[in-house]
């Protein structure tokens, strides 16, 4: 039994068989449409959530499983129950945990307690669901993920974290462009340069945006304020402006360059109108690869392909 509550948890091989089986599911809607029944999968989130939720919830049924979708108030969670006796209890009764919250820590207390699978639907340090219709979509446009610069801009968060060690993976050059002081953790930094190191690709962080987007094949972005730090918007809205995605910055990357937005966007902050809604942008589709990928997460954690 295996979790999936960081990119990491995937290694080298495996990441692109899972975007293998994840591209044969989209071009098959049907595939391993009873592969998954019988069993009961919780969906549990802490914040709040368009993508993950719907995508998860129609994906487990598309699997002929059935999802019970829960918030943290609904549960004895929202009262004090311990995450570790909750982990317990709904092992007991499910077959799979999918949480979004907001410490890893509590992913991983999670993953201890659990004896089913658990899977991070985004926290605080990561959101590895995310990445793998990230690397999807870029294939898809891109064909060959190796080798192709990937640039992120704006905060250092979550997102940048998991777009570090997933496209690090698969063998890319991955710039981060932040402004001083919302760099990502180091941590995460050195084990993506060490996988960089592995795969032939490279890591570069850089306060300068411009020099980030040269020739880049790829920009992606997030909201300068992530769930959790509404208290920081009006601070964090001073600092953020020269990192926005725009298109003069589009401008400045590869003529095939593709933009990702993991959404929910804020227009007109971390990207402009122009731009999401331009011909570069592919967020609607990288939207749709949760679906796809998220299946195939599921299939490969229960072994059924
Ligand atoms: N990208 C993403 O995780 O979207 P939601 O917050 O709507 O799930």
């Amino acid at each position: 039994m295996r979790h999936y509550l960081s990119v990491d948890d995937l290694s080298t091989t495996e990441l692109p068989d899972l975007l293998d089986l994840a591209a044969a599911l989209k071009a098959d809607r049907g595939a391993h449409a009873r592969a998954l029944a019988g069993r009961s999968i919780a969906l549990i989130f802490e914040k709040p959530s368009t993508r993950t939720r719907v995508s998860f919830e129609v994906g487990v049924e598309q699997l002929g499983a059935h999802a019970v979708v829960l918030s943290s108030a609904e549960l004895q969670l929202g009262r004090g129950e311990t995450i570790q006796d909750t982990g317990r209890v709904l092992s007991r009764y499910v077959d799979a945990i999918v949480l979004r919250t907001f410490e890893q820590e509590r992913l991983e207390i999670l993953s201890t307690t659990a004896t089913v699978p658990v899977v991070n639907a985004l926290s605080d340090f990561e959101h590895p669901c995310q990445a793998l219709a990230d690397l999807l979509t870029i294939r898809e446009h891109l064909d060959d993920l190796r080798g192709r610069v990937l640039t992120y801009l704006g905060d250092g968060n979550n997102v940048a974290h998991s777009l570090l060690l997933a496209g690090t993976k698969a063998g890319m050059h991955v710039r981060v462009a932040t402004p001083p002081g919302f760099e990502p953790i180091p941590q995460v930094v050195h084990r993506a340069e060490e996988i960089a190191a592995e795969m032939g690709g490279s890591v570069e962080l850089t306060h300068d945006p411009e020099g980030a987007a040269v020739g880049a094949h790829v920009l992606s972005t997030d909201v300068w304020t992530s769930m959790g730090q509404d208290l920081e918007a009006d601070e964090r809205a001073l600092v953020f402006p020269s990192y926005q995605l725009s298109q003069k910055l589009v401008d400045l990357a590869d003529p095939e360059v593709i933009v990702l937005h993991c959404l929910p966007a804020h227009r007109g902050q971390e990207i402009t109108d122009e731009v999401i809604d331009g011909p570069r942008s592919v967020v609607w589709d990288q939207a749709e690869n949760r679906l796809h990928t998220q299946k195939a997460l599921l299939l490969r954690l229960f072994g059924v392909a």
